[in-house]
């Protein structure tokens, strides 16, 4: 017999159905319960609620699992390029020879965009942020991509996946060049994705750039790590606005500026720009973990904490050690650096951090690897969103294809004024 959980509501007992997981987790099934009793389920935040059925990703927050359609993170991050785990999230499963090569060479030739989007940056102030760059020309992409109707819906998709997939790094790479005031460089289709990236981002036609290999490599492991981490804010809010059969440019440019607040994926940014401030101010940094401790401060240290994880996060514990040793590789000497170390020391060892389950989160460590690797601080959450990218299209696709799937459309408390009138101005106080 199928498990029900009991709610006893006024003179009413509700019977309702527990919905279990292939990982044995549990959730009740309230879907039914408005139209049984009147009453909706309230969750702040949506601390407690499933918003879906998925099969993507799994995580752990308490043993900090972490795995992509079944596979360990740390098995991917050792064994799997970017454009692999990209296929594995948006189509369910490892591709084979034949398929990698046929995705890959897929993304190879789309890398280039429209000469017309380019005078899009033309018109951007100089110093606009590299995330309203990205939303914007993605959101534009739909205006090159609009007349695709004949197009069966699955093909549609498939070339949109790939589009994204394979536009993004462009599009990114200018927004910096249009920073510096430097010339786009064009996508290079002999390379590989991430040393394309970096072409595109460092190269000059004044000079010969020599893409460095360990940047290659950490490049790869970090869009592994990011590619996907089930419903955070800026995956469901991609699963919102495809629920209202948004097109996928339209879906993905909304997960780009969910991903941009800070308590999200603008928090690499924050890291540096606190340690910055540490610096510059000269105060110590137990004056600055004491001030994360004030409740009537609002500080708090940018990269610890997790909503899911309570125990470590494991693309974290990853990326420390590939921090540890990209820096000694690179020789990097920085004083960011060596207060960044001091900062994580004092938190793991105060108990304020210990009794919260406060630990280093991925955003930790992959600010202080990109400003490394001479990503500038500004950037930071663009390579989040590239990344991310996989993750945020499967996650479209899987609701795209869900049977009877509906639009999400939260209920609420209404708590403003009972039946008002209308005052007409002249007697308005
Ligand atoms: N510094 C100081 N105190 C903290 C911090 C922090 N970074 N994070 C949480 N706390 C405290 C918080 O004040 C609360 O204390 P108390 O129980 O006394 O009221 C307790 O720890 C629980 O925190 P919460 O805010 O209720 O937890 P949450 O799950 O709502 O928030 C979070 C999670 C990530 C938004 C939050 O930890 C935070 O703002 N961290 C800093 C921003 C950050 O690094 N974000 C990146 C997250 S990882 C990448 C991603 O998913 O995008």
């Amino acid at each position: 017999m199928s498990e029900t959980a009991e709610l006893k509501l006024e003179n009413q007992t509700i019977e309702l159905p527990v919905i279990t997981g292939t990982e044995n987790e549990k959730a009740i099934d309230v879907s039914s319960l408005r139209g049984k009793t009147g009453y909706i389920t309230l969750d702040n935040g949506y601390m407690n609620t499933g918003a879906c059925q998925s099969a993507i990703t799994f995580i752990d927050g308490e043993q900090g699992i972490l795995r992509y359609r079944g596979i360990p993170i740390e098995v991917l991050a050792e064994r799997s390029s970017f454009l692999e785990t990209a296929y594995l999230l948006i189509d369910g499963k490892l591709p084979n020879k034949g398929e990698l090569e046929n995705f890959t060479n897929r993304v190879r030739r789309h890398t280039m965009i429209h000469e017309d989007i380019k005078r899009f940056y033309d018109g951007f102030p100089k110093d606009a942020h590299p995330m309203a760059i990205l939303a914007s020309v993605v959101s534009s992409l739909s205006t090159f991509y609009q007349h695709e109707e004949a197009r069966p819906e699955t093909e549609q998709i498939s070339l949109n996946t790939i589009r994204l997939l394979a536009k993004l790094p462009t599009i990114a790479a200018f927004a910096y060049k249009k920073s510096i005031g430097h010339p786009f460089m064009y996508p290079q289709n002999s390379m590989s994705y991430c040393e394309n990236f970096l072409h595109m981002m460092f190269s000059t036609p004044a000079e010969h750039y020599e893409v460095d290999p360990v940047m290659v490599d950490t490049l790869n492991l970090l869009l592994i790590l990011h590619a996907d981490h089930e419903q955070n804010c800026s995956t469901s809010t991609v699963r919102m606005v495809a629920s209202s059969k948004a097109n996928l440019f339209a879906a993905i440019t909304a997960g780009i500026c969910a991903l941009w607040g800070p308590r999200h994926g603008g928090a690499n940014e924050e890291v540096i720009d606190m340690l910055l401030q540490m610096r510059a101010s000269g105060d110590s940094v137990k004056k600055y973990v004491d001030m994360a401790k004030d409740k009537n401060s609002k500080f708090k240290l940018m990269g610890f904490g997790h909503r899911v994880y309570k125990n470590f996060d494991p693309r974290a514990k990853i990326l420390k050690a590939q921090c540890d040793k990209l820096l000694d590789k690179l020789k990097v000497s920085d004083p960011l650096l060596d207060i960044a170390k001091e900062l994580e020391e004092a938190a793991l060892k105060d108990p304020y951090f210990i009794e919260r389950k406060l630990y280093p989160n991925v955003d930790f460590y992959s600010g202080i690897i990109y400003k490394a690797m001479n990503i500038p601080t500004r950037a930071f959450t663009v390579m989040f969103a590239l990344g991310r990218l996989p993750g945020w299209i499967a996650h479209a696709k899987e609701y795209g294809e869900e049977v009877g799937n509906k639009i999400n459309r939260p209920r609420q408390i209404y708590t403003g004024p009972n039946l008002s009138e209308y005052i007409p101005m002249d007697k308005r106080g």
